[in-house]
């Protein structure tokens, strides 16, 4: 199927008519301002907003929101949205230049619908990024992100580099967690692996299961194993497992830097930590002309 075009990406009623699905695939104009898809599986549901190309929600059957949303969050004020799962692409961070964006440019453009697909172990959603000829990146880039729903959330982020020059990257699937309470928070298998300390500007290594009692920004060198939050709180485990991910950016504003944000709500801050699957810090992607790389996060909850 090909994408609706992004000037019908604002048109609820086009959308519906050409990919919604009953019982598992429905567009609504969301309260936040902007469009949303929402996906159902088996009692499962997702919430994809148009707006950043970003699942803003994910609760399995019988469970709590696995993913934060800032009470702050807006879909049509132009800015970037605090929560769910931005999509940092083509750079992750500030950028090279001065005047670009922080985490590059996709995170504040309405996506456009390309595919859905309901089958009987899942539900999928593909939306394409509208990347425009003046954009600081080659021009012949593709860049989808399909949202897959069963009894996990699957986010596979691709960049097929169509142009005649070498493209190199960095990105992420900046995932905002959902946890009862930050600091009875454990993450667990990053141990042994060397960070970049986002805060102090120094490297060092992981030697134990990471707690969080204060301001965090860290970008560890983590390839392929998965990450696992134990939540005492609200007593349960969320697993991020990720591939063609050579880095994990683990990140909370803590008190200060929440209240400059100006985002987030009053101790917002206590009930979320970013896990993000990224090619970040030191590691880049470099993709000749013709080749392709996709970068996927896969979630799951189970009970601690
Ligand atoms: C994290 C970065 O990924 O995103 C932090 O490591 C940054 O340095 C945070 O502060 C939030 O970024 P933004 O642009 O969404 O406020």
């Amino acid at each position: 199927m090909d994408a609706i075009e992004p000037r019908f990406s604002n048109d609820v009623s086009a959308l519906a008519a050409r990919f919604a699905l009953p019982g598992a695939v429905a567009f609504r104009s969301s309260p936040l301002g902007g469009i949303v898809a929402e996906l159902d599986f088996a009692g499962h549901r997702a919430e994809v907003a148009l707006f950043g190309g970003q699942v803003i929600g994910w609760a399995p059957a019988r469970q709590k929101p696995v993913l934060w949303l800032s009470e702050a969050a807006r879909l049509d004020a132009g800015k970037a949205v605090r929560g769910g799962i931005p999509v940092c692409w083509p750079w992750f961070g500030p950028a090279a230049e001065p005047g670009r964006p922080s985490h590059g440019f996709v995170r504040t453009r309405v996506w456009s619908v390309r595919n859905v697909q309901a089958a009987k172990d899942g539900v999928a959603l593909t939306l394409a990024a509208p990347l425009r000829p003046d954009d600081p990146v080659p021009s012949g880039l593709d860049l989808s992100l399909t949202v897959t729903l069963a009894h996990d959330l699957t986010v596979a982020l691709t960049t097929v580099n169509g142009s005649s020059v070498p493209l190199t990257i960095t990105e992420a699937l900046h995932t905002y967690l959902a946890v009862g309470d930050i600091a009875a928070v454990t993450v667990r298998g990053l141990e042994g692996a060397q960070f970049l300390d986002q805060l102090s500007g120094q490297t060092r290594t992981e030697t134990a299961l990471l707690r969080i009692g204060g301001e965090i920004d860290r970008i560890y060198a983590h390839g392929d194993g998965g990450v696992t939050v134990e939540d005492v709180a609200l007593g349960r485990a969320i697993r991020v497992d990720h591939s063609g991910s050579g880095s994990t950016v683990v990140w909370n504003p803590w008190i200060e830097k929440s209240v400059r944000l100006g985002d987030m709500a009053e101790g917002g801050y206590r009930r979320m930590l970013c896990v993000e699957t990224a090619n970040a810090g030191g590691c880049v992607v470099t993709l000749a002309p013709g080749d392709s790389h996709t970068l996927t996060a896969k979630l799951s909850v189970a009970a601690l």
